[in-house]
């Protein structure tokens, strides 16, 4: 089984990601769809965030998740309050599924992770029945992430981020519809979901990042001690933007593309 995202700690995950992706999974089930008693698929389910908003809908139907890290597959078995919902270990690129087994596939934050996001969307479409949906959602890590922007590009001012590179698959205008269409959905629909990250101050914005999950965690994780004060106290310069420490705002955007299996 393969990732391209670093999975360390389901904590540690909550603290730099799972605490927002559930404010994102809202917007990102309204852009889908459910209906009540639909076999649902959550491809890449980490520590449940999707899951458990689509459990949040009386009358759903079984909800399956998916992820290939085991500590995060704990975390959301952990949280399982219901029958109806369960988690195993399985890479999104070769799904463990018969055809048409669900009647949607969702998938949250994970399309630019994996090894091959074309194949883990033509799995996506395989589990799901004709007339079923299969929808993503990415975050524009380019263009969308000013908090992450912060990170990395004070780090590339200071000589850090060598391997620089924020674009990852699936992530820019039109990327996710021509892959959709490419696999033979029809009513395909790329749009953009837009939610806050709101920080209570920098400690609250920067700790999760020692934790070393997700890219920005591990990039922070392997630097020295040396570079990584260094990058501290220029990130907090920015954050703090001349003003005391305290809560901080910031805009993030996510590609969302749904669409239906012929
Ligand atoms: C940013 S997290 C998103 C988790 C969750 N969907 C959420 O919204 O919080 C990316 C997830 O993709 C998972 N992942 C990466 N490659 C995968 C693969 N090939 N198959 C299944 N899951 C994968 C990681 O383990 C991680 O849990």
């Amino acid at each position: 089984m393969s990732s391209g995202f670093s999975a360390r700690s389901a904590e540690g995950y909550e603290q730099m990601m799972g605490r927002w992706s559930r404010k994102l999974a809202r917007g990102f089930v309204d852009f889908a769809g459910q209906r009540p008693g639909e076999a649902i698929l959550d491809v890449g389910c980490g520590t449940g965030s999707l899951t458990y908003t689509l459990a949040e809908m009386a009358g759903h139907g079984p909800l399956t998740g998916i992820d290939v890290a085991e500590p995060y597959l704990a975390y959301a078995r952990s949280r399982s309050a219901g029958e109806d919902i369960s988690f195993q270990r399985a890479d999104a690129t070769d799904l463990p599924f018969g055809d048409g087994a669900f009647d949607r596939a969702l998938s949250c934050l994970v399309l630019q992770f994996t090894p091959d996001p074309a194949k883990a969307l033509s799995e996506m479409a395989r589990v799901v029945r004709p007339g079923g949906v299969v929808a993503a959602c990415v975050w524009d890590s380019y263009g969308g992430m000013p908090h992450l922007r912060l990170l990395w590009d004070t780090a590339s001012a200071l000589g850090l981020d060598r391997d620089r590179s924020l674009f990852r698959p699936m992530s820019t205008d039109g990327e996710m519809a021509a892959a959709w269409r490419a696999e033979g959905l029809r009513d395909v629909v790329q749009d953009t979901l837009v939610m806050r990250f709101t920080f209570e101050d920098f400690d609250d914005y920067w700790s999760p990042f020692l934790g070393g999950d997700g890219p920005a965690g591990q990039f922070v994780a392997g630097l020295g001690e040396a570079d990584c004060d260094r990058l501290r106290a220029q990130a907090r310069h920015v954050f703090l933007s001349g003003r005391p420490d305290g809560r901080r705002s910031f805009v993030a955007a996510a590609w969302a593309c749904r669409g239906v299996v012929m």
